[in-house]
């Protein structure tokens, strides 16, 4: 996702700054050139032999010595962003008053590329007033500021002001700085959440469904550049993100006559909705009272969403499925693909700990027409649409 991004790491005087070295790596492992300077303290965190090995370039921390004059006016002018990871205290107050004392200093204040930060402090130097005041100017001047994590500090004190993780720092330059609008110009169909099914004006069927990995699905979706088309169940989650279409729906039969009506236009859609498979053959129109001891209910099979789509798909369109299994997760989840016409089945077993319902993370494994089959580690749901959406892209412009 950084190939061949230019990415300008500052490094200041903080006990974080050996996340630092993770973050070189992590950069140069996707593909970025990193070069690095370091204030004066930093060299008392870091080594500029273990930043100049994993980075692959010499680390500058001087603006001079006997031999020649660094040239920071070049560095700020080659790279694509610079990162100051850790920024500390200390050099926050300085950018923000302009100070120029160090290669950092002087490397920043003529950088012509975007500037963010990933602050690393105390809890209680976090939130002094002068922090915050210096915080507001950099970003008054275009900075974008990485916001910190809770958690325990070099103090020893527990609360706001560890910088943010090196993973999390790279997704915030991908998110912010890199973002990859590979899916512009298509319309992608979301289904997500449960459906209920009413038995009367007063109950229904329905599942545990929360909706979280169909609106996570249709928010990366939309942040690669697609128009959004959410058919949403009756979920509690909402999402305001821009690039989004909400249609709510209660009953499988409404999901159905939404989905129907998108699928023409649509270069994809993501069926990712618990749909429920039968629905009681008759409402009440009134509240079923209990009468006798025993009460059977008739169910009538629900029209198949995913299916009919599959029988309809034009050329060119992309169709995911998802399969929610307990036995023979592989061969019901192959079987899925071609049963449902389907180009995509994303297989997410009940017997994974942390995955399907309610939580905020799920393990997948994605089956593709063509036979592949990838297998996931167990991620947070934002991350496990990134990798669905990432599959689709792929196929689309293969
Ligand atoms: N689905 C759908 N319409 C339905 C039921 C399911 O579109 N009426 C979709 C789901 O959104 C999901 C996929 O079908 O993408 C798999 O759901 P599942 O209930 O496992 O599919 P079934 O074919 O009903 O599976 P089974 O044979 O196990 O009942």
């Amino acid at each position: 996702m950084f190939q061949g991004k230019k990415i300008l790491l500052a490094i200041t005087g903080s006990i974080a700054a050996y996340k630092s070295i993770l973050i070189v790596r992590l950069l140069v492992k996707a593909g970025a050139e990193v070069r690095v300077v370091l204030t004066p303290s930093a060299k008392d965190f870091v080594t500029p032999l273990t930043l100049s090995t994993l980075s692959k370039n010499p680390v500058v921390s001087e603006l001079f010595n006997e031999q020649a004059w660094s040239n920071h006016v070049m560095l700020g002018r080659w790279a694509d962003v610079m990162l100051v990871a850790p920024l500390s205290c200390n050099t926050l107050a300085k950018m923000a008053a302009g100070q120029c004392d160090n290669m950092v200093l002087a490397t920043y204040l003529s950088a012509t590329c975007p500037v963010v930060v990933a602050p690393a402090m105390d809890e209680d130097m976090w939130h002094h007033p002068t922090t915050r005041e210096n915080l507001a100017k950099l970003e008054s001047f275009g900075n974008k500021v990485i916001p910190v994590d809770k958690g325990e500090l070099a103090s020893g004190l527990n609360g706001d002001g560890r910088m943010a993780e090196p993973e999390a720092i790279l997704q915030y330059l991908q998110d912010h700085l890199f973002q990859t609008r590979d899916l512009e110009g298509k319309i992608a169909l979301v289904t997500a959440g449960p459906t209920y099914e009413p038995l009367d004006p007063v109950r229904f069927i329905g599942n545990h469904s929360s909706g979280k990995m169909g609106i996570a699905i249709a928010e990366e979706l939309a942040r690669r550049g697609a128009q959004v088309e959410l058919v949403l169940g009756p979920s509690s989650y909402h999402t305001q993100a821009k690039g989004i279409h909400i249609q709510r729906v209660q009953t499988a039969e409404e999901m159905y006559q939404a989905c129907t009506g998108i699928w023409p236009t649509a270069s994809l859609a993501v069926m990712s909705a618990a749909v429920a498979d039968y629905s009681p053959t008759t409402k009440a129109k009134e509240k079923i009272k209990k009468t006798e001891e025993s009460f059977t209910l008739e169910l009538t099979r629900t029209k198949d969403i995913l299916g009919s789509l599959g029988k309809e798909k034009q050329n060119g369109q992309l169709l995911v499925g998802f399969a929610l299994e307990t036995t023979n997760e592989k061969d019901y989840a192959q079987q899925k693909l071609k049963k449902k016409n389907a180009d995509i089945i994303v297989l997410n077993s009940l017997n994974d700990e942390g995955a399907g319902f309610g939580y905020d993370t799920n393990k997948i494994t994605i089956f593709e027409k063509d036979g592949n089959e990838i297998p996931f580690n167990r991620k947070p749901k934002q991350e496990v649409a990134r990798d669905i959406v990432d599959r689709i892209v792929n196929m689309l412009y293969a």
